[in-house]
């Protein structure tokens, strides 16, 4: 008999139930006895003993259900070693919970914060098998991350919908995408929705590169731009800022997201029309995509099987067309970005995609 625990943690994606399922799929599928605990709401459901005891019937339909079955929510990975406000400690109340219940190992589905957490987790005793989610794609030790692809698709689906109208009424849109401080969400969804110049994070961007490219647009008869711009996007100034200058800066930032700044900027350097759309968390909503689908059950398989061989510690990763096992450690605490000099960024440009660099 194996007693699994299961919660899943952070902003939510697309196909976080397929994973679930492919993990409780390949474990009933072996014939071993297995009861499943699912802990409500993130590592929350771990500390204060929430779960619900899970059967097949939970796992059944969900492979394309978005969302997570069982809730999610953010706990700080420099908050966990705080006491809550009646002073109970979390640490020592999640290993209670996990020890009470006589799990044999817990899943944690989760993006960069989570793995923090699960990685504590790991050093403190207990058995963990992470599952990468995020639509950002910016988990250290895998190429790809469930939730990503599905993001992408929506993401250009509305670049696609702004060329239309941008190109009948001649004006440049910005489309600001999600991905936290990384670029790599912007970047597709900006190549496949054929955005003109794409503005990520890693590559801070100078205004009046941008704008050049705008007029060179102008002077060969296009009468419309499209931006693709990340929510972290940075100018060339701002990524020059110490820290603490910056965090001064953006204490008194009048704009509701940069992508309203460059608008401004646009349109006071160039007096054209300038709209910005922010399709913000419908990235995360909805359906996951087929990719999803399939990549995140062959995910959940794998941890499956990895629980029935007892190996723990790992999150089940994608490197170089494989499933992989990563050590937690390695992952914890690091950050996956777009690499400036990266082949995909030399090919955007020599499509004739601006950085704004
Ligand atoms: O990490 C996923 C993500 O959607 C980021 O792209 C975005 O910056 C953030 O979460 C939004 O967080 P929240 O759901 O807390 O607003």
């Amino acid at each position: 008999m194996k007693r699994i625990g299961m919660l899943t943690s952070g902003g939510d994606c697309q196909a976080l139930n397929a994973a679930m399922r492919g993990v409780v799929k390949c474990l009933s599928c072996s014939g071993e006895p297995v009861e499943i605990y699912g802990f409500l709401e993130g590592y929350k459901g771990l500390i204060y003993g929430n779960f619900r005891m899970l059967t097949g019937a939970d796992f059944s339909g969900i492979l394309t259900k978005g969302g997570t079955i069982l809730g999610s929510s953010r706990t700080p990975f420099k908050l966990m070693r705080e006491p809550d406000e009646n002073g109970l400690d979390k640490v020592e109340a999640m290993k209670q919970n996990y020890y009470k219940l006589r799990l044999d190992c817990i899943v944690i589905l989760g993006g960069n914060g989570t793995h923090k957490t699960a990685n504590m987790l790991r050093e403190e005793g207990l058995n963990v098998v992470t599952l990468p989610k995020t639509i950002d794609n910016d988990l250290w030790g895998t190429d790809m991350t469930f939730g990503f692809q599905s993001a992408v698709n929506i993401a250009t689906d509305c670049i696609d919908c702004i060329h239309t109208t941008a190109a009948s009424h001649g004006r440049v849109f910005i489309v600001e995408v999600m991905g936290h401080k990384v670029g790599y969400l912007t970047l597709n969804a900006g190549m496949a929705g054929g955005a003109d110049i794409i503005l990520i994070p890693e590559i801070p961007y100078d205004i009046n590169k941008v704008v050049d490219a705008i007029k060179k647009r102008s002077e060969r008869g296009s009468k419309f731009t499209i931006l693709a711009v990340a929510e972290g996007a940075i100018s060339k100034e701002d990524a020059a800022l110490s820290k603490k200058e910056y965090k001064k800066k953006m204490a008194d930032y009048k704009y509701p997201s940069v992508s309203y700044e460059i608008a401004e900027k646009i349109q006071k350097k160039t007096g054209l029309d300038v709209r910005v759309t922010v399709p913000g968390h419908t990235q995360r909503g909805g359906s996951p995509c087929p990719y999803d689908r399939v990549f995140a059950s062959r995910l959940g398989a794998q941890a499956g099987r990895m629980i029935l061989n007892g190996e723990y510690g790992f999150m089940v990763g994608y490197k170089n067309r494989e499933i992989v096992k990563v050590p937690l450690e390695d992952v914890a605490g690091r950050l996956k970005m777009v690499e400036p000099d990266s082949d995909i960024i030399q090919e955007a440009k020599m499509l004739g995609i601006s950085f704004g660099d």
